[in-house]
């Protein structure tokens, strides 16, 4: 319970509406005319309200539509160690070309790598010798993910590996979309009779969005390369992810971020599920994987402690989840589950284990000593109903409390759900939800009534989709803000999925757009910055007069500041009727001030409640910034 002894400083109202003319003044009291009227008590008495937890809005960070590889993750090498083709030579190498008069270079994959775990390399013959070779020379090429962002000003750091048969004299070279243009290049020579690891770091003398990466020659020789990296080195607090996406995400002052998946943990097939062992260590010695629900392959940059550095960075609480040996295919019958229990074990050590133990170590070693502040694992996702869930959960769960037993355990079972009844311990059970609009709106009722004792419900992925919600329409948004609304009591919830890179949309809609260059909310990320600010408020008692009940949502919270000893009390209303509806807030019981000033914050679109904002129109939902508070 919050003890708010402080004076109210700021009134801010929040108003989600389709209407452009819906509330008027900061008391929103109709002037007169035919607009309806709703009535909102705001009771800010008394000094002990419900604290919301600071975990209650987070995010979920899943490898969907090129969420991390191509996305967050601002490695501008795609499939940079040749193994996307697979582990048999010869293989294919996309989206890696050749450049040059494709006469004068050959290429293959062969399993000649000095990378243990990823053998595969590329053996590249350069076939002209000075005169007889293009412009430029020939070699090999790559567009990155649908475009590298190469910008002047930025530095970018290349590390590669390269053998070779007698002395080389390469030029590697960022080159903008038609080719003609060189961004920046050096001179890389030498005779690597052995695997040799070369840095060069690129100071780039215009900006392309769309440029490429190219290694050539203009003398006849034999090279092998493989793990071929391009990274800016203007990354988000020097972790690696890219910057402009990165700060997206934390000006959502998410509580928790849950990772890697969805489906993507699960995979199609266990053989293409995420493995965290895979994902972590020295980037060149990880193999990647072929993610098969989403499609595309990963190598897995981002791995299991980039999960958690971000985590750190955006200064959210991580919640991993992992794979109970079930895919959407195939299962491990729980009584071989065994090694799936020691990967999670040791997956928990990993991130808050002792410098000491064996994974532990392994963190350290990349960089990390101190523990990172894991307290929450999902066992699964979606996976309640499928043959071995029950049994395998229940060992997952004892094997973990027994090991770390401040570790929450999240079921995937829905316990509020009759056709899966349940008794299983648990700490939270997943709750997702896609859905229309009417039907989310509808939802904010949801959990107002399940009992407050036992596992507490995780809306670890929810969104409006479909007709409703096109690619992020405003629509949506408000439906979902009334969702939320219901969820203030007490509920973790997350939009879902957070990112997709345009260039491959696997689900729509999705919270974050980007390209190469570019990113812009949909009014479903804009609406979630209203309601970080409850994290960790005070939930005061708001109820709408009854009639209003139906399009209306409402919600109040006190934010205090200690730093200032001021308190913010946010009044947060949404409008899904189709008519204007103006409003009179009577708030009692607030201790105010002289210094008391109000503020008023709208999300709207004239007309439009299918609006969506885009590339051309990032902010085209009108969020009246002059207003805009978070
Ligand atoms: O968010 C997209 C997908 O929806 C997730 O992978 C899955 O958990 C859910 O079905």
């Amino acid at each position: 319970m919050a003890n708010h002894r402080w004076p109210i400083l700021l009134l801010i109202v929040v108003v989600l509406s389709c209407s452009p003319f819906f509330g008027h003044g900061y008391d929103f009291a109709a002037p007169g005319g035919g607009t309806k009227t709703a009535y909102l008590k705001v009771d800010a008495s008394g000094n002990q309200h419900p604290t919301i937890p600071s975990t209650l809005f987070g995010v979920f960070f899943e490898e969907i539509n090129h969420a991390g590889a191509g996305g967050l993750w601002a490695e501008l090498v795609r499939n940079r160690g040749f193994e996307a083709g697979g582990g048999v030579a010869p293989s294919n190498i996309y989206p890696w070309n050749v450049i040059g008069d494709e006469r004068a270079v050959k290429v293959a994959t062969e399993p000649t790598s000095c990378f243990a775990n990823n053998k595969m390399a590329l053996r590249v013959d350069v076939m002209c010798d000075g005169a007889s070779c293009p412009a430029g020379g020939a070699g090999i090429v790559n567009p990155g993910y649908w475009g590298m962002n190469i910008q002047q000003g930025k530095s970018y750091k290349l590390v590669f590996y390269l053998r070779s048969i007698g002395p080389v004299d390469l030029t590697v070279v960022l080159i903008g979309f038609n080719r003609t243009k060189k961004l920046a290049a050096q001179n890389v020579g030498g005779a690597f009779t052995g695997w040799t690891k070369r840095e060069v770091v690129f100071k780039p003398i215009m900006s392309d969005p769309n440029a490429s990466l190219a290694i050539t020659s203009s003398h006849k020789t034999v090279v092998w390369f493989d793990q071929i990296s391009l990274m800016p080195l203007d990354t988000y607090k020097g972790h690696g992810f890219r910057a402009d996406l990165a700060q997206m995400v934390a000006d959502l002052k998410p509580g928790f971020i849950r990772f890697p998946g969805g489906c993507f943990v699960e995979g199609a097939w266990l053989r293409n599920a995420v493995r965290w062992k895979e994902t972590v260590g020295p980037w060149e010695n990880r193999p990647g994987h072929f993610g098969d629900v989403w499609n595309y392959w990963t190598d897995d940059g981002m791995g299991l402690y980039e999960f958690y550095q971000f985590a750190e960075d955006i200064g959210a609480l991580p919640i991993w989840v992992f794979n109970n040996g079930i895919s959407h295919t195939d299962e491990v019958d729980t009584t071989m589950i065994g090694p799936f229990i020691q990967e999670a074990l040791d997956g928990i050590q990993f991130a808050v284990g002792p410098v000491t133990s064996t994974w532990g170590g392994l963190r350290a070693a990349m960089g990390h000593p101190k523990p990172f502040d894991l307290r929450y694992v999902a066992v699964g996702n979606e996976d309640c109903g499928k043959e071995h869930y029950r049994g395998n959960y229940l060992k997952f769960y004892y094997a973990i409390k027994s090991v770390f037993p401040n570790i929450k355990v999240i079921s995937n079972c829905d316990y509020t759900d009759p056709s899966t009844p349940t008794q299983d311990p648990a700490d939270y059970y997943d709750y997702h939800k896609y859905t229309t609009a009417s039907d989310m709106f509808r939802l904010r009722h949801q959990f107002d009534t399940v009992p407050r004792t036992g596992p507490k419900a995780f809306v670890s992925e929810y969104a409006v989709w479909r007709e409703d919600a096109g690619l992020g329409s405003l629509k949506a948004a408000l439906a979902e803000a009334g969702f939320l609304m219901g969820l203030e009591k007490n509920r973790m919830a997350a939009y879902a999925p957070l990112f997709v890179n345009a260039n491959d949309r696997k689900w729509s809609p999705d919270a974050i757009n980007f390209d190469s260059y570019r990113a812009y909310g949909t009014p479903s990320y804009w609406m979630q910055t209203f309601f970080s600010q409850s994290n960790g408020a005070a939930l005061l008692n708001a109820t709408l007069d009854g009639r209003s009940s139906a399009h209306l949502a409402a919600s109040a919270i006190i934010r205090s500041d200690p730093a200032t000893g001021n308190s913010y009390l946010t009044v947060k209303v949404v409008n899904v009727a189709d008519d204007p509806i103006d409003i009179k807030i009577d708030i009692t019981g607030a201790n105010i001030d002289s210094r008391f000033v109000s503020k008023k914050t709208e999300m709207t679109y004239g007309g439009d409640v299918m609006a969506e904002n885009t590339f051309d129109e990032p902010l085209k939902v009108d969020l009246n910034r002059d207003n805009f508070v978070i």
